[in-house]
């Protein structure tokens, strides 16, 4: 495709403390990370180890904030909704109103990102492309969100909704789901092959499942490392992440 890929996002602000309760600030520092990682015009991409610099990729999307609601009237992209619910789970009652949350906008033209306390530590978690519309879109902790206000360290760079989106894009985690095997697969084919989940913020090399010597991409966006330690998608997720925009997510490009 020629061309970047806009797509509009609706940020649904679900909160019944006052902190929880993020500023409009916050949410333009989340869009402007997403558009910074998603463009690879994120300053620290330039701590990818040099073995891995042809592997970085510009994935040619681009977020902005809603202008148009669903009945067609003007809108700043954001809805704030109060709520009773103390914090939420990953079971979707964030999404509906019946529940607490806010429902979604119509998930063929707005990417739903819903902000809240979520419990447990759990940052955030998405819906893969296909599923149903009411619930389609990811959810992230208003600590985790943007780089401002709420967003507490290690989480608070914005890599959470980046990772999140990812997912929203139809990648998947770079180790392959497989617990720490080597027999799992993200279905992307330049992602080196790693046994388990990385966290913190480690070294390179890190090895595993015979990837030596360069060992695995933990620098990956669709790790689990933290926010500082995380800079790149690769090409093949480019791919892939375009590919669902010519399929699965196309209503986006027509
Ligand atoms: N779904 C993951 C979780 O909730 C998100 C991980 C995001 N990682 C990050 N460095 N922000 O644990
Ligand atoms: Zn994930
Ligand atoms: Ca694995």
């Amino acid at each position: 495709r020629a061309g970047v890929v806009r797509i509009p996002v609706v940020v649904h602000v679900v909160h019944r403390t006052a902190e929880e309760d993020v500023s409009d600030e916050q949410v333009r520092s989340q869009i402007e990370v997403l558009n910074r990682d998603f463009r690879r015009r994120n300053p620290d991409v330039d701590q990818v180890p040099e073995v891995f610099a042809d592997l970085v990729a510009d994935a040619g999307i681009e977020f902005e904030p809603a202008t148009t609601d669903p009945d067609g009237g003007p809108t700043d992209g954001i809805t704030r909704t109060r709520t009773t619910a103390s914090s939420f789970a990953d079971d979707d009652r964030i999404k509906s109103a019946g529940t607490g949350g806010a429902d979604a906008w119509p998930s063929e033209r707005y990417l739903n990102l819903w902000v809240g306390r979520l419990s447990g530590g759990l940052l955030g978690y998405a819906q893969f492309p296909g599923g149903p519309p009411e619930t389609d879109g990811v959810v992230i902790a208003h600590t985790a969100f943007g780089t401002l206000g709420t967003a507490a360290e290690p989480f608070d760079l914005g890599r959470t909704a980046t990772h999140e989106v990812g997912h929203w894009l139809n990648l998947r985690h770079i180790w392959g789901d497989d617990g720490t095997g080597c027999s799992g697969s993200d279905f992307v084919d330049d992602t080196p092959n790693q046994a388990g989940e990385n966290t913190g913020r480690p070294r390179f090399p890190s090895v595993s499942c015979d990837n030596a010597p360069n060992g695995d991409l933990f620098m990956n966006y669709m790790d689990y490392v933290d926010d500082v330690a995380m800079f790149m998608f690769t090409n093949g997720q480019a791919q892939r992440m375009q590919a669902c925009l010519d399929n699965d997510r196309r209503s986006f490009v027509e």
